[in-house]
């Protein structure tokens, strides 16, 4: 989704449309926009592309010289009209990126005090809330501070009052925003590529940030409500067809847009106020036919599809088949026909992973492929694709299109296993439930990098690193070795924590940093068993767990990375964070091109 305000001299609707046509590239499938007519809210909103509400605009146009628009990706209320952003009452009108984690309670309360709403999104409730604050006498600068602790989630707001002409607020809590200074207009916006038709001076908000528009210019507080200094940027125009905000490199950019690329994801493959998940794709087969799935991938999607099966197993029952795509294509595995392949690609242009599902398809296979890039070869080949909706993915080193596969993986087994009868309706809530905190939760791991840094500078110093986790943190564990080893080119291996006995515990010794991955889930106290092996021959363990587990284990590390407390079906979307940061910090740290490290490609068209 794309949000755009701006507090002009003359009539803004045009320039609002430009901006939103810049965003375009985030999808999207309805836009709406909002201004003020001589101090009143006025709202025209249309489903489908710009151009229909362009020609909403033409028909009754607007001529407010302050206003907010919004491109809004189908979550689940349809993108109709109705569900269009701004969302308005008759104090303000929002327009909102992400998911309000606890808008269901928030919502009861609301209605309990008498409001009445008109949709079913979290986006109204940020709406009703602000009015009822305003309703209880405080202004609307007042209102939106008391709102915006209440709100959980990650997530971007603008808002615009009624009768104020003069302002517009935007607030950033783990989806991105962006002021862009004009002369004697300033600008609110997804990204600096929105605002480069009017300005090429951006001030990026911090975490937490959030902003009071003037004409003059723009006051930004803090989380804690204090005025602040942000850095202004000049922007050179060309230079940002994609561009990498605030942070020194796209990798860094993408790990920490990965609440914000999540929450769009999960928001295209949840009907939040039903508490279920709603595939946005019929599916040309049924899960609950399927004697098994197969999964094919590369690199990092193929860690993706490993812990999928982890899910499908245990939520769908599906017995899960899972190899590399190079290894699946010569191998020609015998696949039933009308079974199914699930193929998984960021560029949706490996060259393996397209001679598997071509061969899947010469066995009569239905294909589904979990893809990011839609105008792909593997996107229009497979039967059915459920996009994820990272947006571009520049760094080679994948990130937030792992994060976001992760997330449409698990939406697809918990739609098989309501198909297969293996959940029902309150286990599924559950898990959505589950799901939902998820782009908050990133968004708080984000906040360990300074701790992570410094054990960066740590981790620099080995020649060799080892990985260990169980059941979906043992791919966690794969992942984590090959991004550090991908971007560092420190040699490291991700296993099994139980195949340690195996053999790599002849390895260990104080030069071998050991990243444990545990989650206080119910095999922790197993890890633990493990941990204690490497403690006993002098390894020095790295913990990425939770407060919990950090308290039980009662062993010295080397660093212990304390997570936010998490439901462990959802634990590999959430620790992709830390284990991505490390290995950003740890190869910055050694001077590497984390965006380009040598040998590698983005994407791999040849075998
Ligand atoms: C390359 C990239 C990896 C990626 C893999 C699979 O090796 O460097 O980051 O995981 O290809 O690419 P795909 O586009 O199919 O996900």
């Amino acid at each position: 989704c794309g949000i755009v305000g701006i507090v002009g001299r003359e009539a803004v609707a045009g320039q609002v449309i430009e901006a939103l046509r810049r965003l375009e590239y985030r999808g999207y499938d309805s836009a709406g926009i909002a201004t003020l007519e001589h101090g009143r809210l006025e709202r025209r909103r249309a489903e489908g592309k710009l151009s229909n509400l362009q020609l909403k605009l033409v028909q009754s146009p607007l001529t407010g010289a302050i206003g907010i628009g919004h491109t809004r990706w189908a979550t689940h209320g349809r993108p109709n009209e109705t569900n269009a952003h701004p969302h308005a009452t008759a104090r303000l009108a929002v327009v909102h990126n992400g998911i309000i984690e606890n808008f269901r309670e928030l919502k009861k309360e609301l209605e309990t005090a008498g409001a009445r709403f008109e949709t079913e999104t979290d986006t109204e409730v940020v709406a009703q809330l602000v009015s009822h604050l305003m309703d209880q006498g405080l202004g609307p600068v007042a209102a939106v501070e008391a709102a915006l602790p209440r709100l959980r989630g990650a997530f971007a707001l603008g808002f615009l009052f009624s009768g104020e002409e003069d302002f517009l607020i935007g607030a950033r809590h783990g989806a991105p925003l962006a002021i862009g200074f004009g002369d004697g207009e300033t600008y609110l916006g997804s990204d600096a590529l929105a605002l480069a038709p009017f300005t090429d001076e951006i001030t990026y908000l911090d975490e937490g940030d959030w902003a009071i528009l003037t004409r003059d210019g723009a006051e930004i507080r803090d989380i804690a409500n204090q005025i602040v200094a942000r850095p202004r940027q000049k922007i050179v125009s060309q230079a940002f067809l994609v561009d990498k905000g605030n942070h020194r490199h796209f990798m860094a950019k993408e790990i920490h847009e990965q609440p914000e690329v999540v929450g769009r994801t999960l928001a295209h493959y949840v009907d939040l106020a039903g508490g279920r998940i709603a595939l946005p794709e019929a599916l040309p087969f049924d899960f609950a036919k399927l004697s098994r799935l197969s999964i094919t991938a590369c690199g990092t999607a193929y860690y993706a599809g490993l812990v999928a099966k982890y899910w499908f197993e245990s939520i769908a029952r599906l017995p899960v088949e899972i190899d590399v795509a190079s290894e699946t294509r010569y191998r020609e595995p015998p696949l039933d026909r009308d079974g199914l392949t699930l193929v998984i690609s960021q560029s949706g242009e490996t060259a393996d992973t397209l001679a598997s599902l071509r061969y899947a398809k010469s066995q009569g296979q239905h294909s589904l492929a979990v893809v990011n890039v839609p105008t792909s070869t593997i996107a229009r080949e497979s039967s059915v694709v459920m996009p994820t909706l990272a947006g571009p993915e520049i760094g080679v080193a994948s990130t937030k299109a792992f994060s976001c596969q992760l997330t449409v993986l698990l939406c697809l087994a918990i739609a098989a296993g309501r198909a297969r009868g293996t959940i029902d309706a309150a286990r599924e809530r559950a898990l959505v439930d589950a799901l939902i905190t998820v782009p908050g939760l990133m968004a708080e791991s984000v906040a360990l990098e300074p701790e992570i840094e410094v054990l960066a500078r740590e981790i620099a110093k080995a020649r060799d690193v080892l990985y260990l986790g169980r059941g979906t943190s043992y791919p966690m564990a794969l992942e984590g070795a090959l991004k550090l080893k991908e971007i560092s080119y420190i040699h490291a291996e991700g296993y099994a924590a139980g195949e340690l006995k195996h053999g790599p515990i002849a390895l260990i010794d104080e030069n071998v940093p050991v990243i444990v991955i545990a989650p206080h889930d119910a095999i922790f106290e197993k890890t633990v068993s493990n941990m204690q092996e490497v403690a006993a021959r002098g390894g020095r363990i790295v913990l990425i767990g939770d407060a919990k587990g950090a308290a039980d284990h009662g062993l010295d590390t080397l660093a212990t990375l304390t997570m936010p407390a998490v439901d462990p079906v959802v634990a590999p979307i959430v620790y992709a964070v830390p284990i991505q940061l490390l290995a950003y910090h740890t190869a910055v740290f050694m001077g590497k091109d984390v965006d380009q490290p040598r040998n590698l490609a983005k994407s791999v068209t040849v075998e």
